[in-house]
């Protein structure tokens, strides 16, 4: 089955309610890799139907940031989710989402959108918060699937959720990694062959301080930092599972930044100090 292919806001509307059972949504920005299919995978685990919006958003984006020149590979797209049997695909275009320009209530993400990813990319939090949000109202879906490889976003997602009382149930979904370990990511196609090689070193960071979890944090952070001798690293952090001060015991969190050329690549796994 092809999925039903729809554009504006009066044709989405029109889409939803044709759908039958509990509503998976799957928001993405396109550009659309193996780990957006393990998403659309656990949404059709979970039954009913499954939404996939594409919407390269432009207020999560910081003003020298690549909101013009993201990957934007439509053919692409909808056959992988004509592959991964998508019911709905919407591409809204930009005043779909914001129909009277840019909004004045926004979701206000809190002391956990100032650290971390939220250091180096001012408002990016609030951007993607409040776009989510838009797309819980305007889908209303029972569950959203979201990727563990921006843990951050994971983490505010959830909390928004909470603090908001939303009636979603967000699922988190493994990260999908390349063979060598390095995460999926639409930016990926952006690195040098060179800086490739060198990406890889990101998730050997990650996975060599998994390793020394027995050894505590301190063991952890180092046995990463010596991974990432000689890459523009922007941070490398140990939290706890919401992202909050590290545990001394426990599950945990190892999230790692760096640069590459333009291109800034973000990963983490779980680590049990
Ligand atoms: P985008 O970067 O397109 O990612 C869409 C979803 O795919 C996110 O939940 C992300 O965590 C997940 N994802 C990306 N790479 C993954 C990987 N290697 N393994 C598993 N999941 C992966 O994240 C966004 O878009 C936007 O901020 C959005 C939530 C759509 C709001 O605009």
């Amino acid at each position: 089955m092809t999925p039903r292919v729809v554009r504006s806001r009066v044709e989405f509307v029109d889409a939803r309610a044709a759908l039958t059972g509990p509503v998976n949504l799957v928001p993405t920005m396109g550009a659309l890799h193996a780990g957006h299919a393990a998403l659309i995978r656990s949404a059709r685990q979970v039954g009913g139907s499954t939404v996939v919006t594409i919407f390269v958003n432009p207020t999560q984006f910081g003003p020298n940031e690549d909101l013009s020149k993201y990957p934007r590979t439509l053919d692409a797209d909808l056959e992988l989710c004509t592959a991964e049997g998508v019911d709905v695909v919407w591409m809204p275009a930009g005043e779909d989402v914001y129909p009277h320009g840019p909004v004045g209530v926004t979701v206000d993400p809190g002391p956990l959108g100032a650290v971390l990813e939220g250091a180096s990319r001012f408002g990016h939090f609030t951007g993607v918060l409040t776009v989510v949000a838009k797309f819980f109202g305007l889908v209303q879906p029972a569950v959203a699937h979201f990727g563990e490889k921006d843990y951050q976003q994971y983490c505010l997602i959830e909390q928004m959720v909470a603090d908001l009382n939303m009636p979603v149930t967000v699922q988190p979904v493994p990260t999908v990694r390349e063979p060598d370990g390095l995460a999926l990511s639409s930016r990926n196609r952006y690195l040098s062959a060179d800086d490739r090689l060198r990406a890889v070193g990101l998730a050997r960071a990650l996975f060599a301080g998994r390793k020394a979890a027995r050894g505590g944090s301190q063991a952890v952070l180092e046995a990463a930092a010596a991974e990432l001798v000689g890459l523009d690293v922007d941070y490398l952090a140990l939290r706890d599972r919401t992202l909050g001060e590290v545990p001394e015991h426990g599950e945990a969190r190892l999230l790692v930044a760096a640069r590459l050329g333009g291109t800034r690549l973000i990963d983490n796994v779980a680590v049990r100090l």
